[in-house]
C-alpha cells in the first residue's frame, strides 16, 4: 500500500480550516480514510456504516479483524440511531459526560455491520469533545468508525508526527492539530449487562461513574494478565499493545529504592553495551546517574503523565534504546489508566525495588 497522504494542519485561518474540513469530509463519504485529533488520543477514521472503508482501516493499521472499533458521534441524539436499546444509565452518562472521553458498549442497532463490531451484537460509540473531531464528523454527515491513529501494537498517537510516521502513504489525509490533551484512550464502559463494567480505564474513572450509576464493576482483566488466563471483555484488550520497540520495565516500590535499582540495572546494561532509556519525573530526574533520562510528568499528578506517557515511549523508538526502565505510578485518578496502558506496553514486566 503506497498512496499520497495529504497531510493537513489546522490554524488561525478559518477559511483554510473550512477547507480542510470539506476535503477531509469529501474522502470520508467517498469511503475514504482520514486520521484527526480527539481529546484523547488521535484517531483514524472511515463512514462507520461503510463495510468497504472501516475494512481499510484493518488494513492500515495492521489491526486483527476481531477488535471492534469506536463509533464517533457530534449529537448525542444519535446514539439513538446506533443502539437499540439505549437504557436510562447511558442517558445519565451521556448527560453527565458527553462530549468528552467516555465510550459507552449498548446493544447494537441493524444498520451498524458486523465488521466494525467484530461480530458482535454491541456497539460502541462516544462524542468527542475535541473541536476539531466534532467539526469533521458534523461537516461530514457520517458517523465516524475510528480506533487510535497507530500501527496495532504501538503507543497510540498524540501528535502528528507520531501519525504521519504510521499512516504516511497508507490513508488519504492526515488532519494535522497538536492540542490533545489527556493523552490515554477514552474510559470504556460496558451497558449492555446489568452491572455496568469498565472495560478500560480512562480520565474518566470508576468513582466519577458511580456518582451517577450506582455501583460499577471493573473487569477483572483490567490490571491482571492476559497470560493468568482472565480474558478480557474488550478484544483490544487482549493483545500486545502500546509497545515501544525496546524492552521496557517497570521498577515498582519505594521511589528512593526505585531510584536505585534503576540506576544499577541501567549501569549493567550500560557496561554490556546497550543504549538506555529512563522513564523518569520531575521528582526524581536528577537523581539518576546515566541512560538517556525522559522525565514523563510530575509524581504528584498522573494527569501529566498521562499526557505524556506515549510520546514519551516513542521517543525512546527514535532514539533506538533497547532497555527501558520506568518508574511506578500510583493508581489514583486518570492513574490507573497510565498503570494499566503501561502493563501492557512492559508485556507485564514488573519488578519490585
Ligand atoms: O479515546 C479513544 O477511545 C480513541 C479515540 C480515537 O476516540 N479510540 C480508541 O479506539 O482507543 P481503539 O480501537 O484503539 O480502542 C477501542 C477499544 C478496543 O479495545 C476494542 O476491543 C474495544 O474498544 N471495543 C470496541 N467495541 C467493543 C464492543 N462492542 N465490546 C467490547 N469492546 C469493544
Ligand atoms: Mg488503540
Amino acid at each position: 500500500m503506497n498512496m499520497e497522504t495529504i497531510i493537513a494542519e489546522i490554524t488561525e485561518n478559518q477559511q483554510e480550516n473550512q477547507k480542510i474540513y470539506e476535503t477531509a469530509a469529501q474522502i470520508l463519504k467517498a469511503g475514504g480514510l482520514v486520521a484527526f485529533p480527539t481529546e484523547t488520543v488521535y484517531g483514524l477514521g472511515a463512514d462507520a456504516l461503510d463495510e468497504a472503508a472501516s475494512a481499510k482501516i484493518y488494513a492500515a493499521k495492521g489491526r486483527p479483524s476481531d477488535n471492534p472499533l469506536i463509533v464517533h458521534i457530534a449529537d448525542k441524539a444519535d446514539l439513538e440511531k446506533l443502539s437499540c436499546d439505549v437504557t436510562k444509565q447511558a442517558r445519565l452518562l451521556a448527560d453527565r459526560f458527553w462530549p468528552g472521553p467516555l465510550t459507552m458498549i449498548l446493544k447494537k442497532n441493524r444498520c451498524v455491520p458486523d465488521s466494525i463490531t467484530g461480530g458482535l451484537q454491541t456497539v460502541a460509540v462516544r462524542m468527542p469533545s475535541h473541536p476539531v473531531a466534532a467539526e469533521l464528523i458534523r461537516t461530514s454527515g457520517v458517523y465516524i468508525a475510528a480506533p487510535s491513529a497507530n500501527t496495532s501494537g504501538k503507543p497510540s498517537p498524540t501528535k502528528g508526527e507520531h501519525v504521519i510516521h504510521d499512516m504516511n502513504g497508507k490513508i488519504d489525509m492526515i488532519i494535522v492539530d497538536d492540542t490533545v490533551d489527556i493523552g490515554v484512550e477514552s474510559t470504556i464502559v460496558d451497558l449492555s449487562e446489568e452491572i455496568p463494567t469498565i472495560l478500560r480505564p480512562g480520565y474518566i474513572t470508576k468513582e466519577m461513574l458511580s456518582e451517577v450509576l450506582g455501583e460499577v464493576k471493573i473487569d477483572a482483566a483490567i490490571m491482571g494478565s492476559v497470560k493468568e488466563g482472565i480474558v478480557p471483555k474488550a478484544p483490544g484488550m487482549k493483545y500486545k499493545h502500546y509497545a515501544p520497540d525496546g524492552d521496557l520495565t517497570i521498577v515498582e516500590g519505594d521511589i528512593k529504592r526505585v531510584v536505585e535499582k534503576i540506576n544499577a540495572l541501567t549501569a549493567e546494561k550500560e557496561a554490556a553495551g546497550y543504549q538506555v532509556g529512563i522513564m523518569a519525573t520531575e521528582e526524581t530526574k536528577d537523581s539518576y546517574t546515566g541512560g538517556i533520562v525522559k522525565v514523563v510528568g510530575s509524581r504528584n499528578n498522573e494527569a501529566t503523565v498521562a499526557h505524556n506517557l506515549y510520546a514519551a515511549l516513542r521517543d525512546f523508538d527514535k532514539q533506538k534504546v533497547s532497555y527501558i526502565y520506568s518508574e511506578g505510578f500510583s493508581t489514583n485518578h486518570v492513574g490507573q489508566a497510565v498503570m494499566n496502558r503501561l502493563i501492557k506496553a512492559a508485556g507485564h514486566t514488573i519488578i519490585k525495588a
